[in-house]
């Protein structure tokens, strides 16, 4: 069975889709193969709905069709990175940020391959379904992508481990959960840089 994470050619469907996101409405265009393509997933707009105080430079980890960059940049004094493995959604990251009017930078990369600068924000709704060895390669790996003081934001259901995933961030983030919202829990992983590093 093709996976929305794996870059397996399904027949393209596009549709649009249409939602509003606090009080601005947004146009996306989604196909087979990319991840939520019945439109704006709960937990990426719970997670958009939290975002508070970004600003500068942001990495959208696993950008899909493009909500989280998008919306990112439309709300935000940002410069906004969006990248994925799957080559269908970064064609439809990039039709979605020509189609909501905002300048993005859209790239492919499997986790951060292609990935060679520091930001003070990584956003994402992580994949959970590629299993564990990537998932966390995805989360602690993010340190060596965020500048001093940092912050990694993503949402992840109770159902899918949220408490053991903060629990192990924990080992190298400052964490703070920042919202908890019908089993979506929006947590917050600052980079913090002890005395012994
Ligand atoms: C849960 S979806 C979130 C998509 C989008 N951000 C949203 O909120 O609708 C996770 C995304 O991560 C991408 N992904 C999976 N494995 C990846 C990898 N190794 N490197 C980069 N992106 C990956 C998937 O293709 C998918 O688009």
């Amino acid at each position: 069975m093709a996976h929305y994470f794996t870059n397996e050619e399904l027949p393209s469907k596009e549709k649009n889709e249409y939602c509003i996101i606090k009080d601005t409405k947004y146009k996306f265009v989604t196909d087979n193969g990319v991840f939520s393509k019945k439109g704006l997933d709960f937990g990426t707009r719970t997670l958009l709905e939290s975002l508070e105080n970004i600003k500068g430079d942001v990495l959208d980890f696993g950008c899909g069709y493009g909500p989280i960059g998008i919306f990112v940049k439309k709300n935000f004094d940002t410069n906004v990175d969006m990248i994925d493995v799957n080559k269908r959604s970064v064609l439809l990251a990039k039709k979605n940020s020509e189609i909501n009017g905002v300048d993005t930078n859209v790239f492919e990369s499997d986790i951060y391959s292609n990935v060679n600068k520091k930001y003070d924000f990584i956003i994402s709704n992580p994949p959970i379904r590629v299993g564990n060895e990537i998932l966390y390669k995805i989360l602690f790996e993010a340190r060596n992508y965020l500048k001093n003081n940092g912050e990694l934001w993503i949402v992840i259901n109770k159902n899918q481990g949220a408490k053991t995933i903060m629990k192990n961030l924990e080992k190298m983030y400052k964490v703070e959960l920042m919202k908890k919202n019908k089993g979506f829990y929006i947590i917050k992983a600052k980079n913090q840089l002890t005395n012994c590093q």
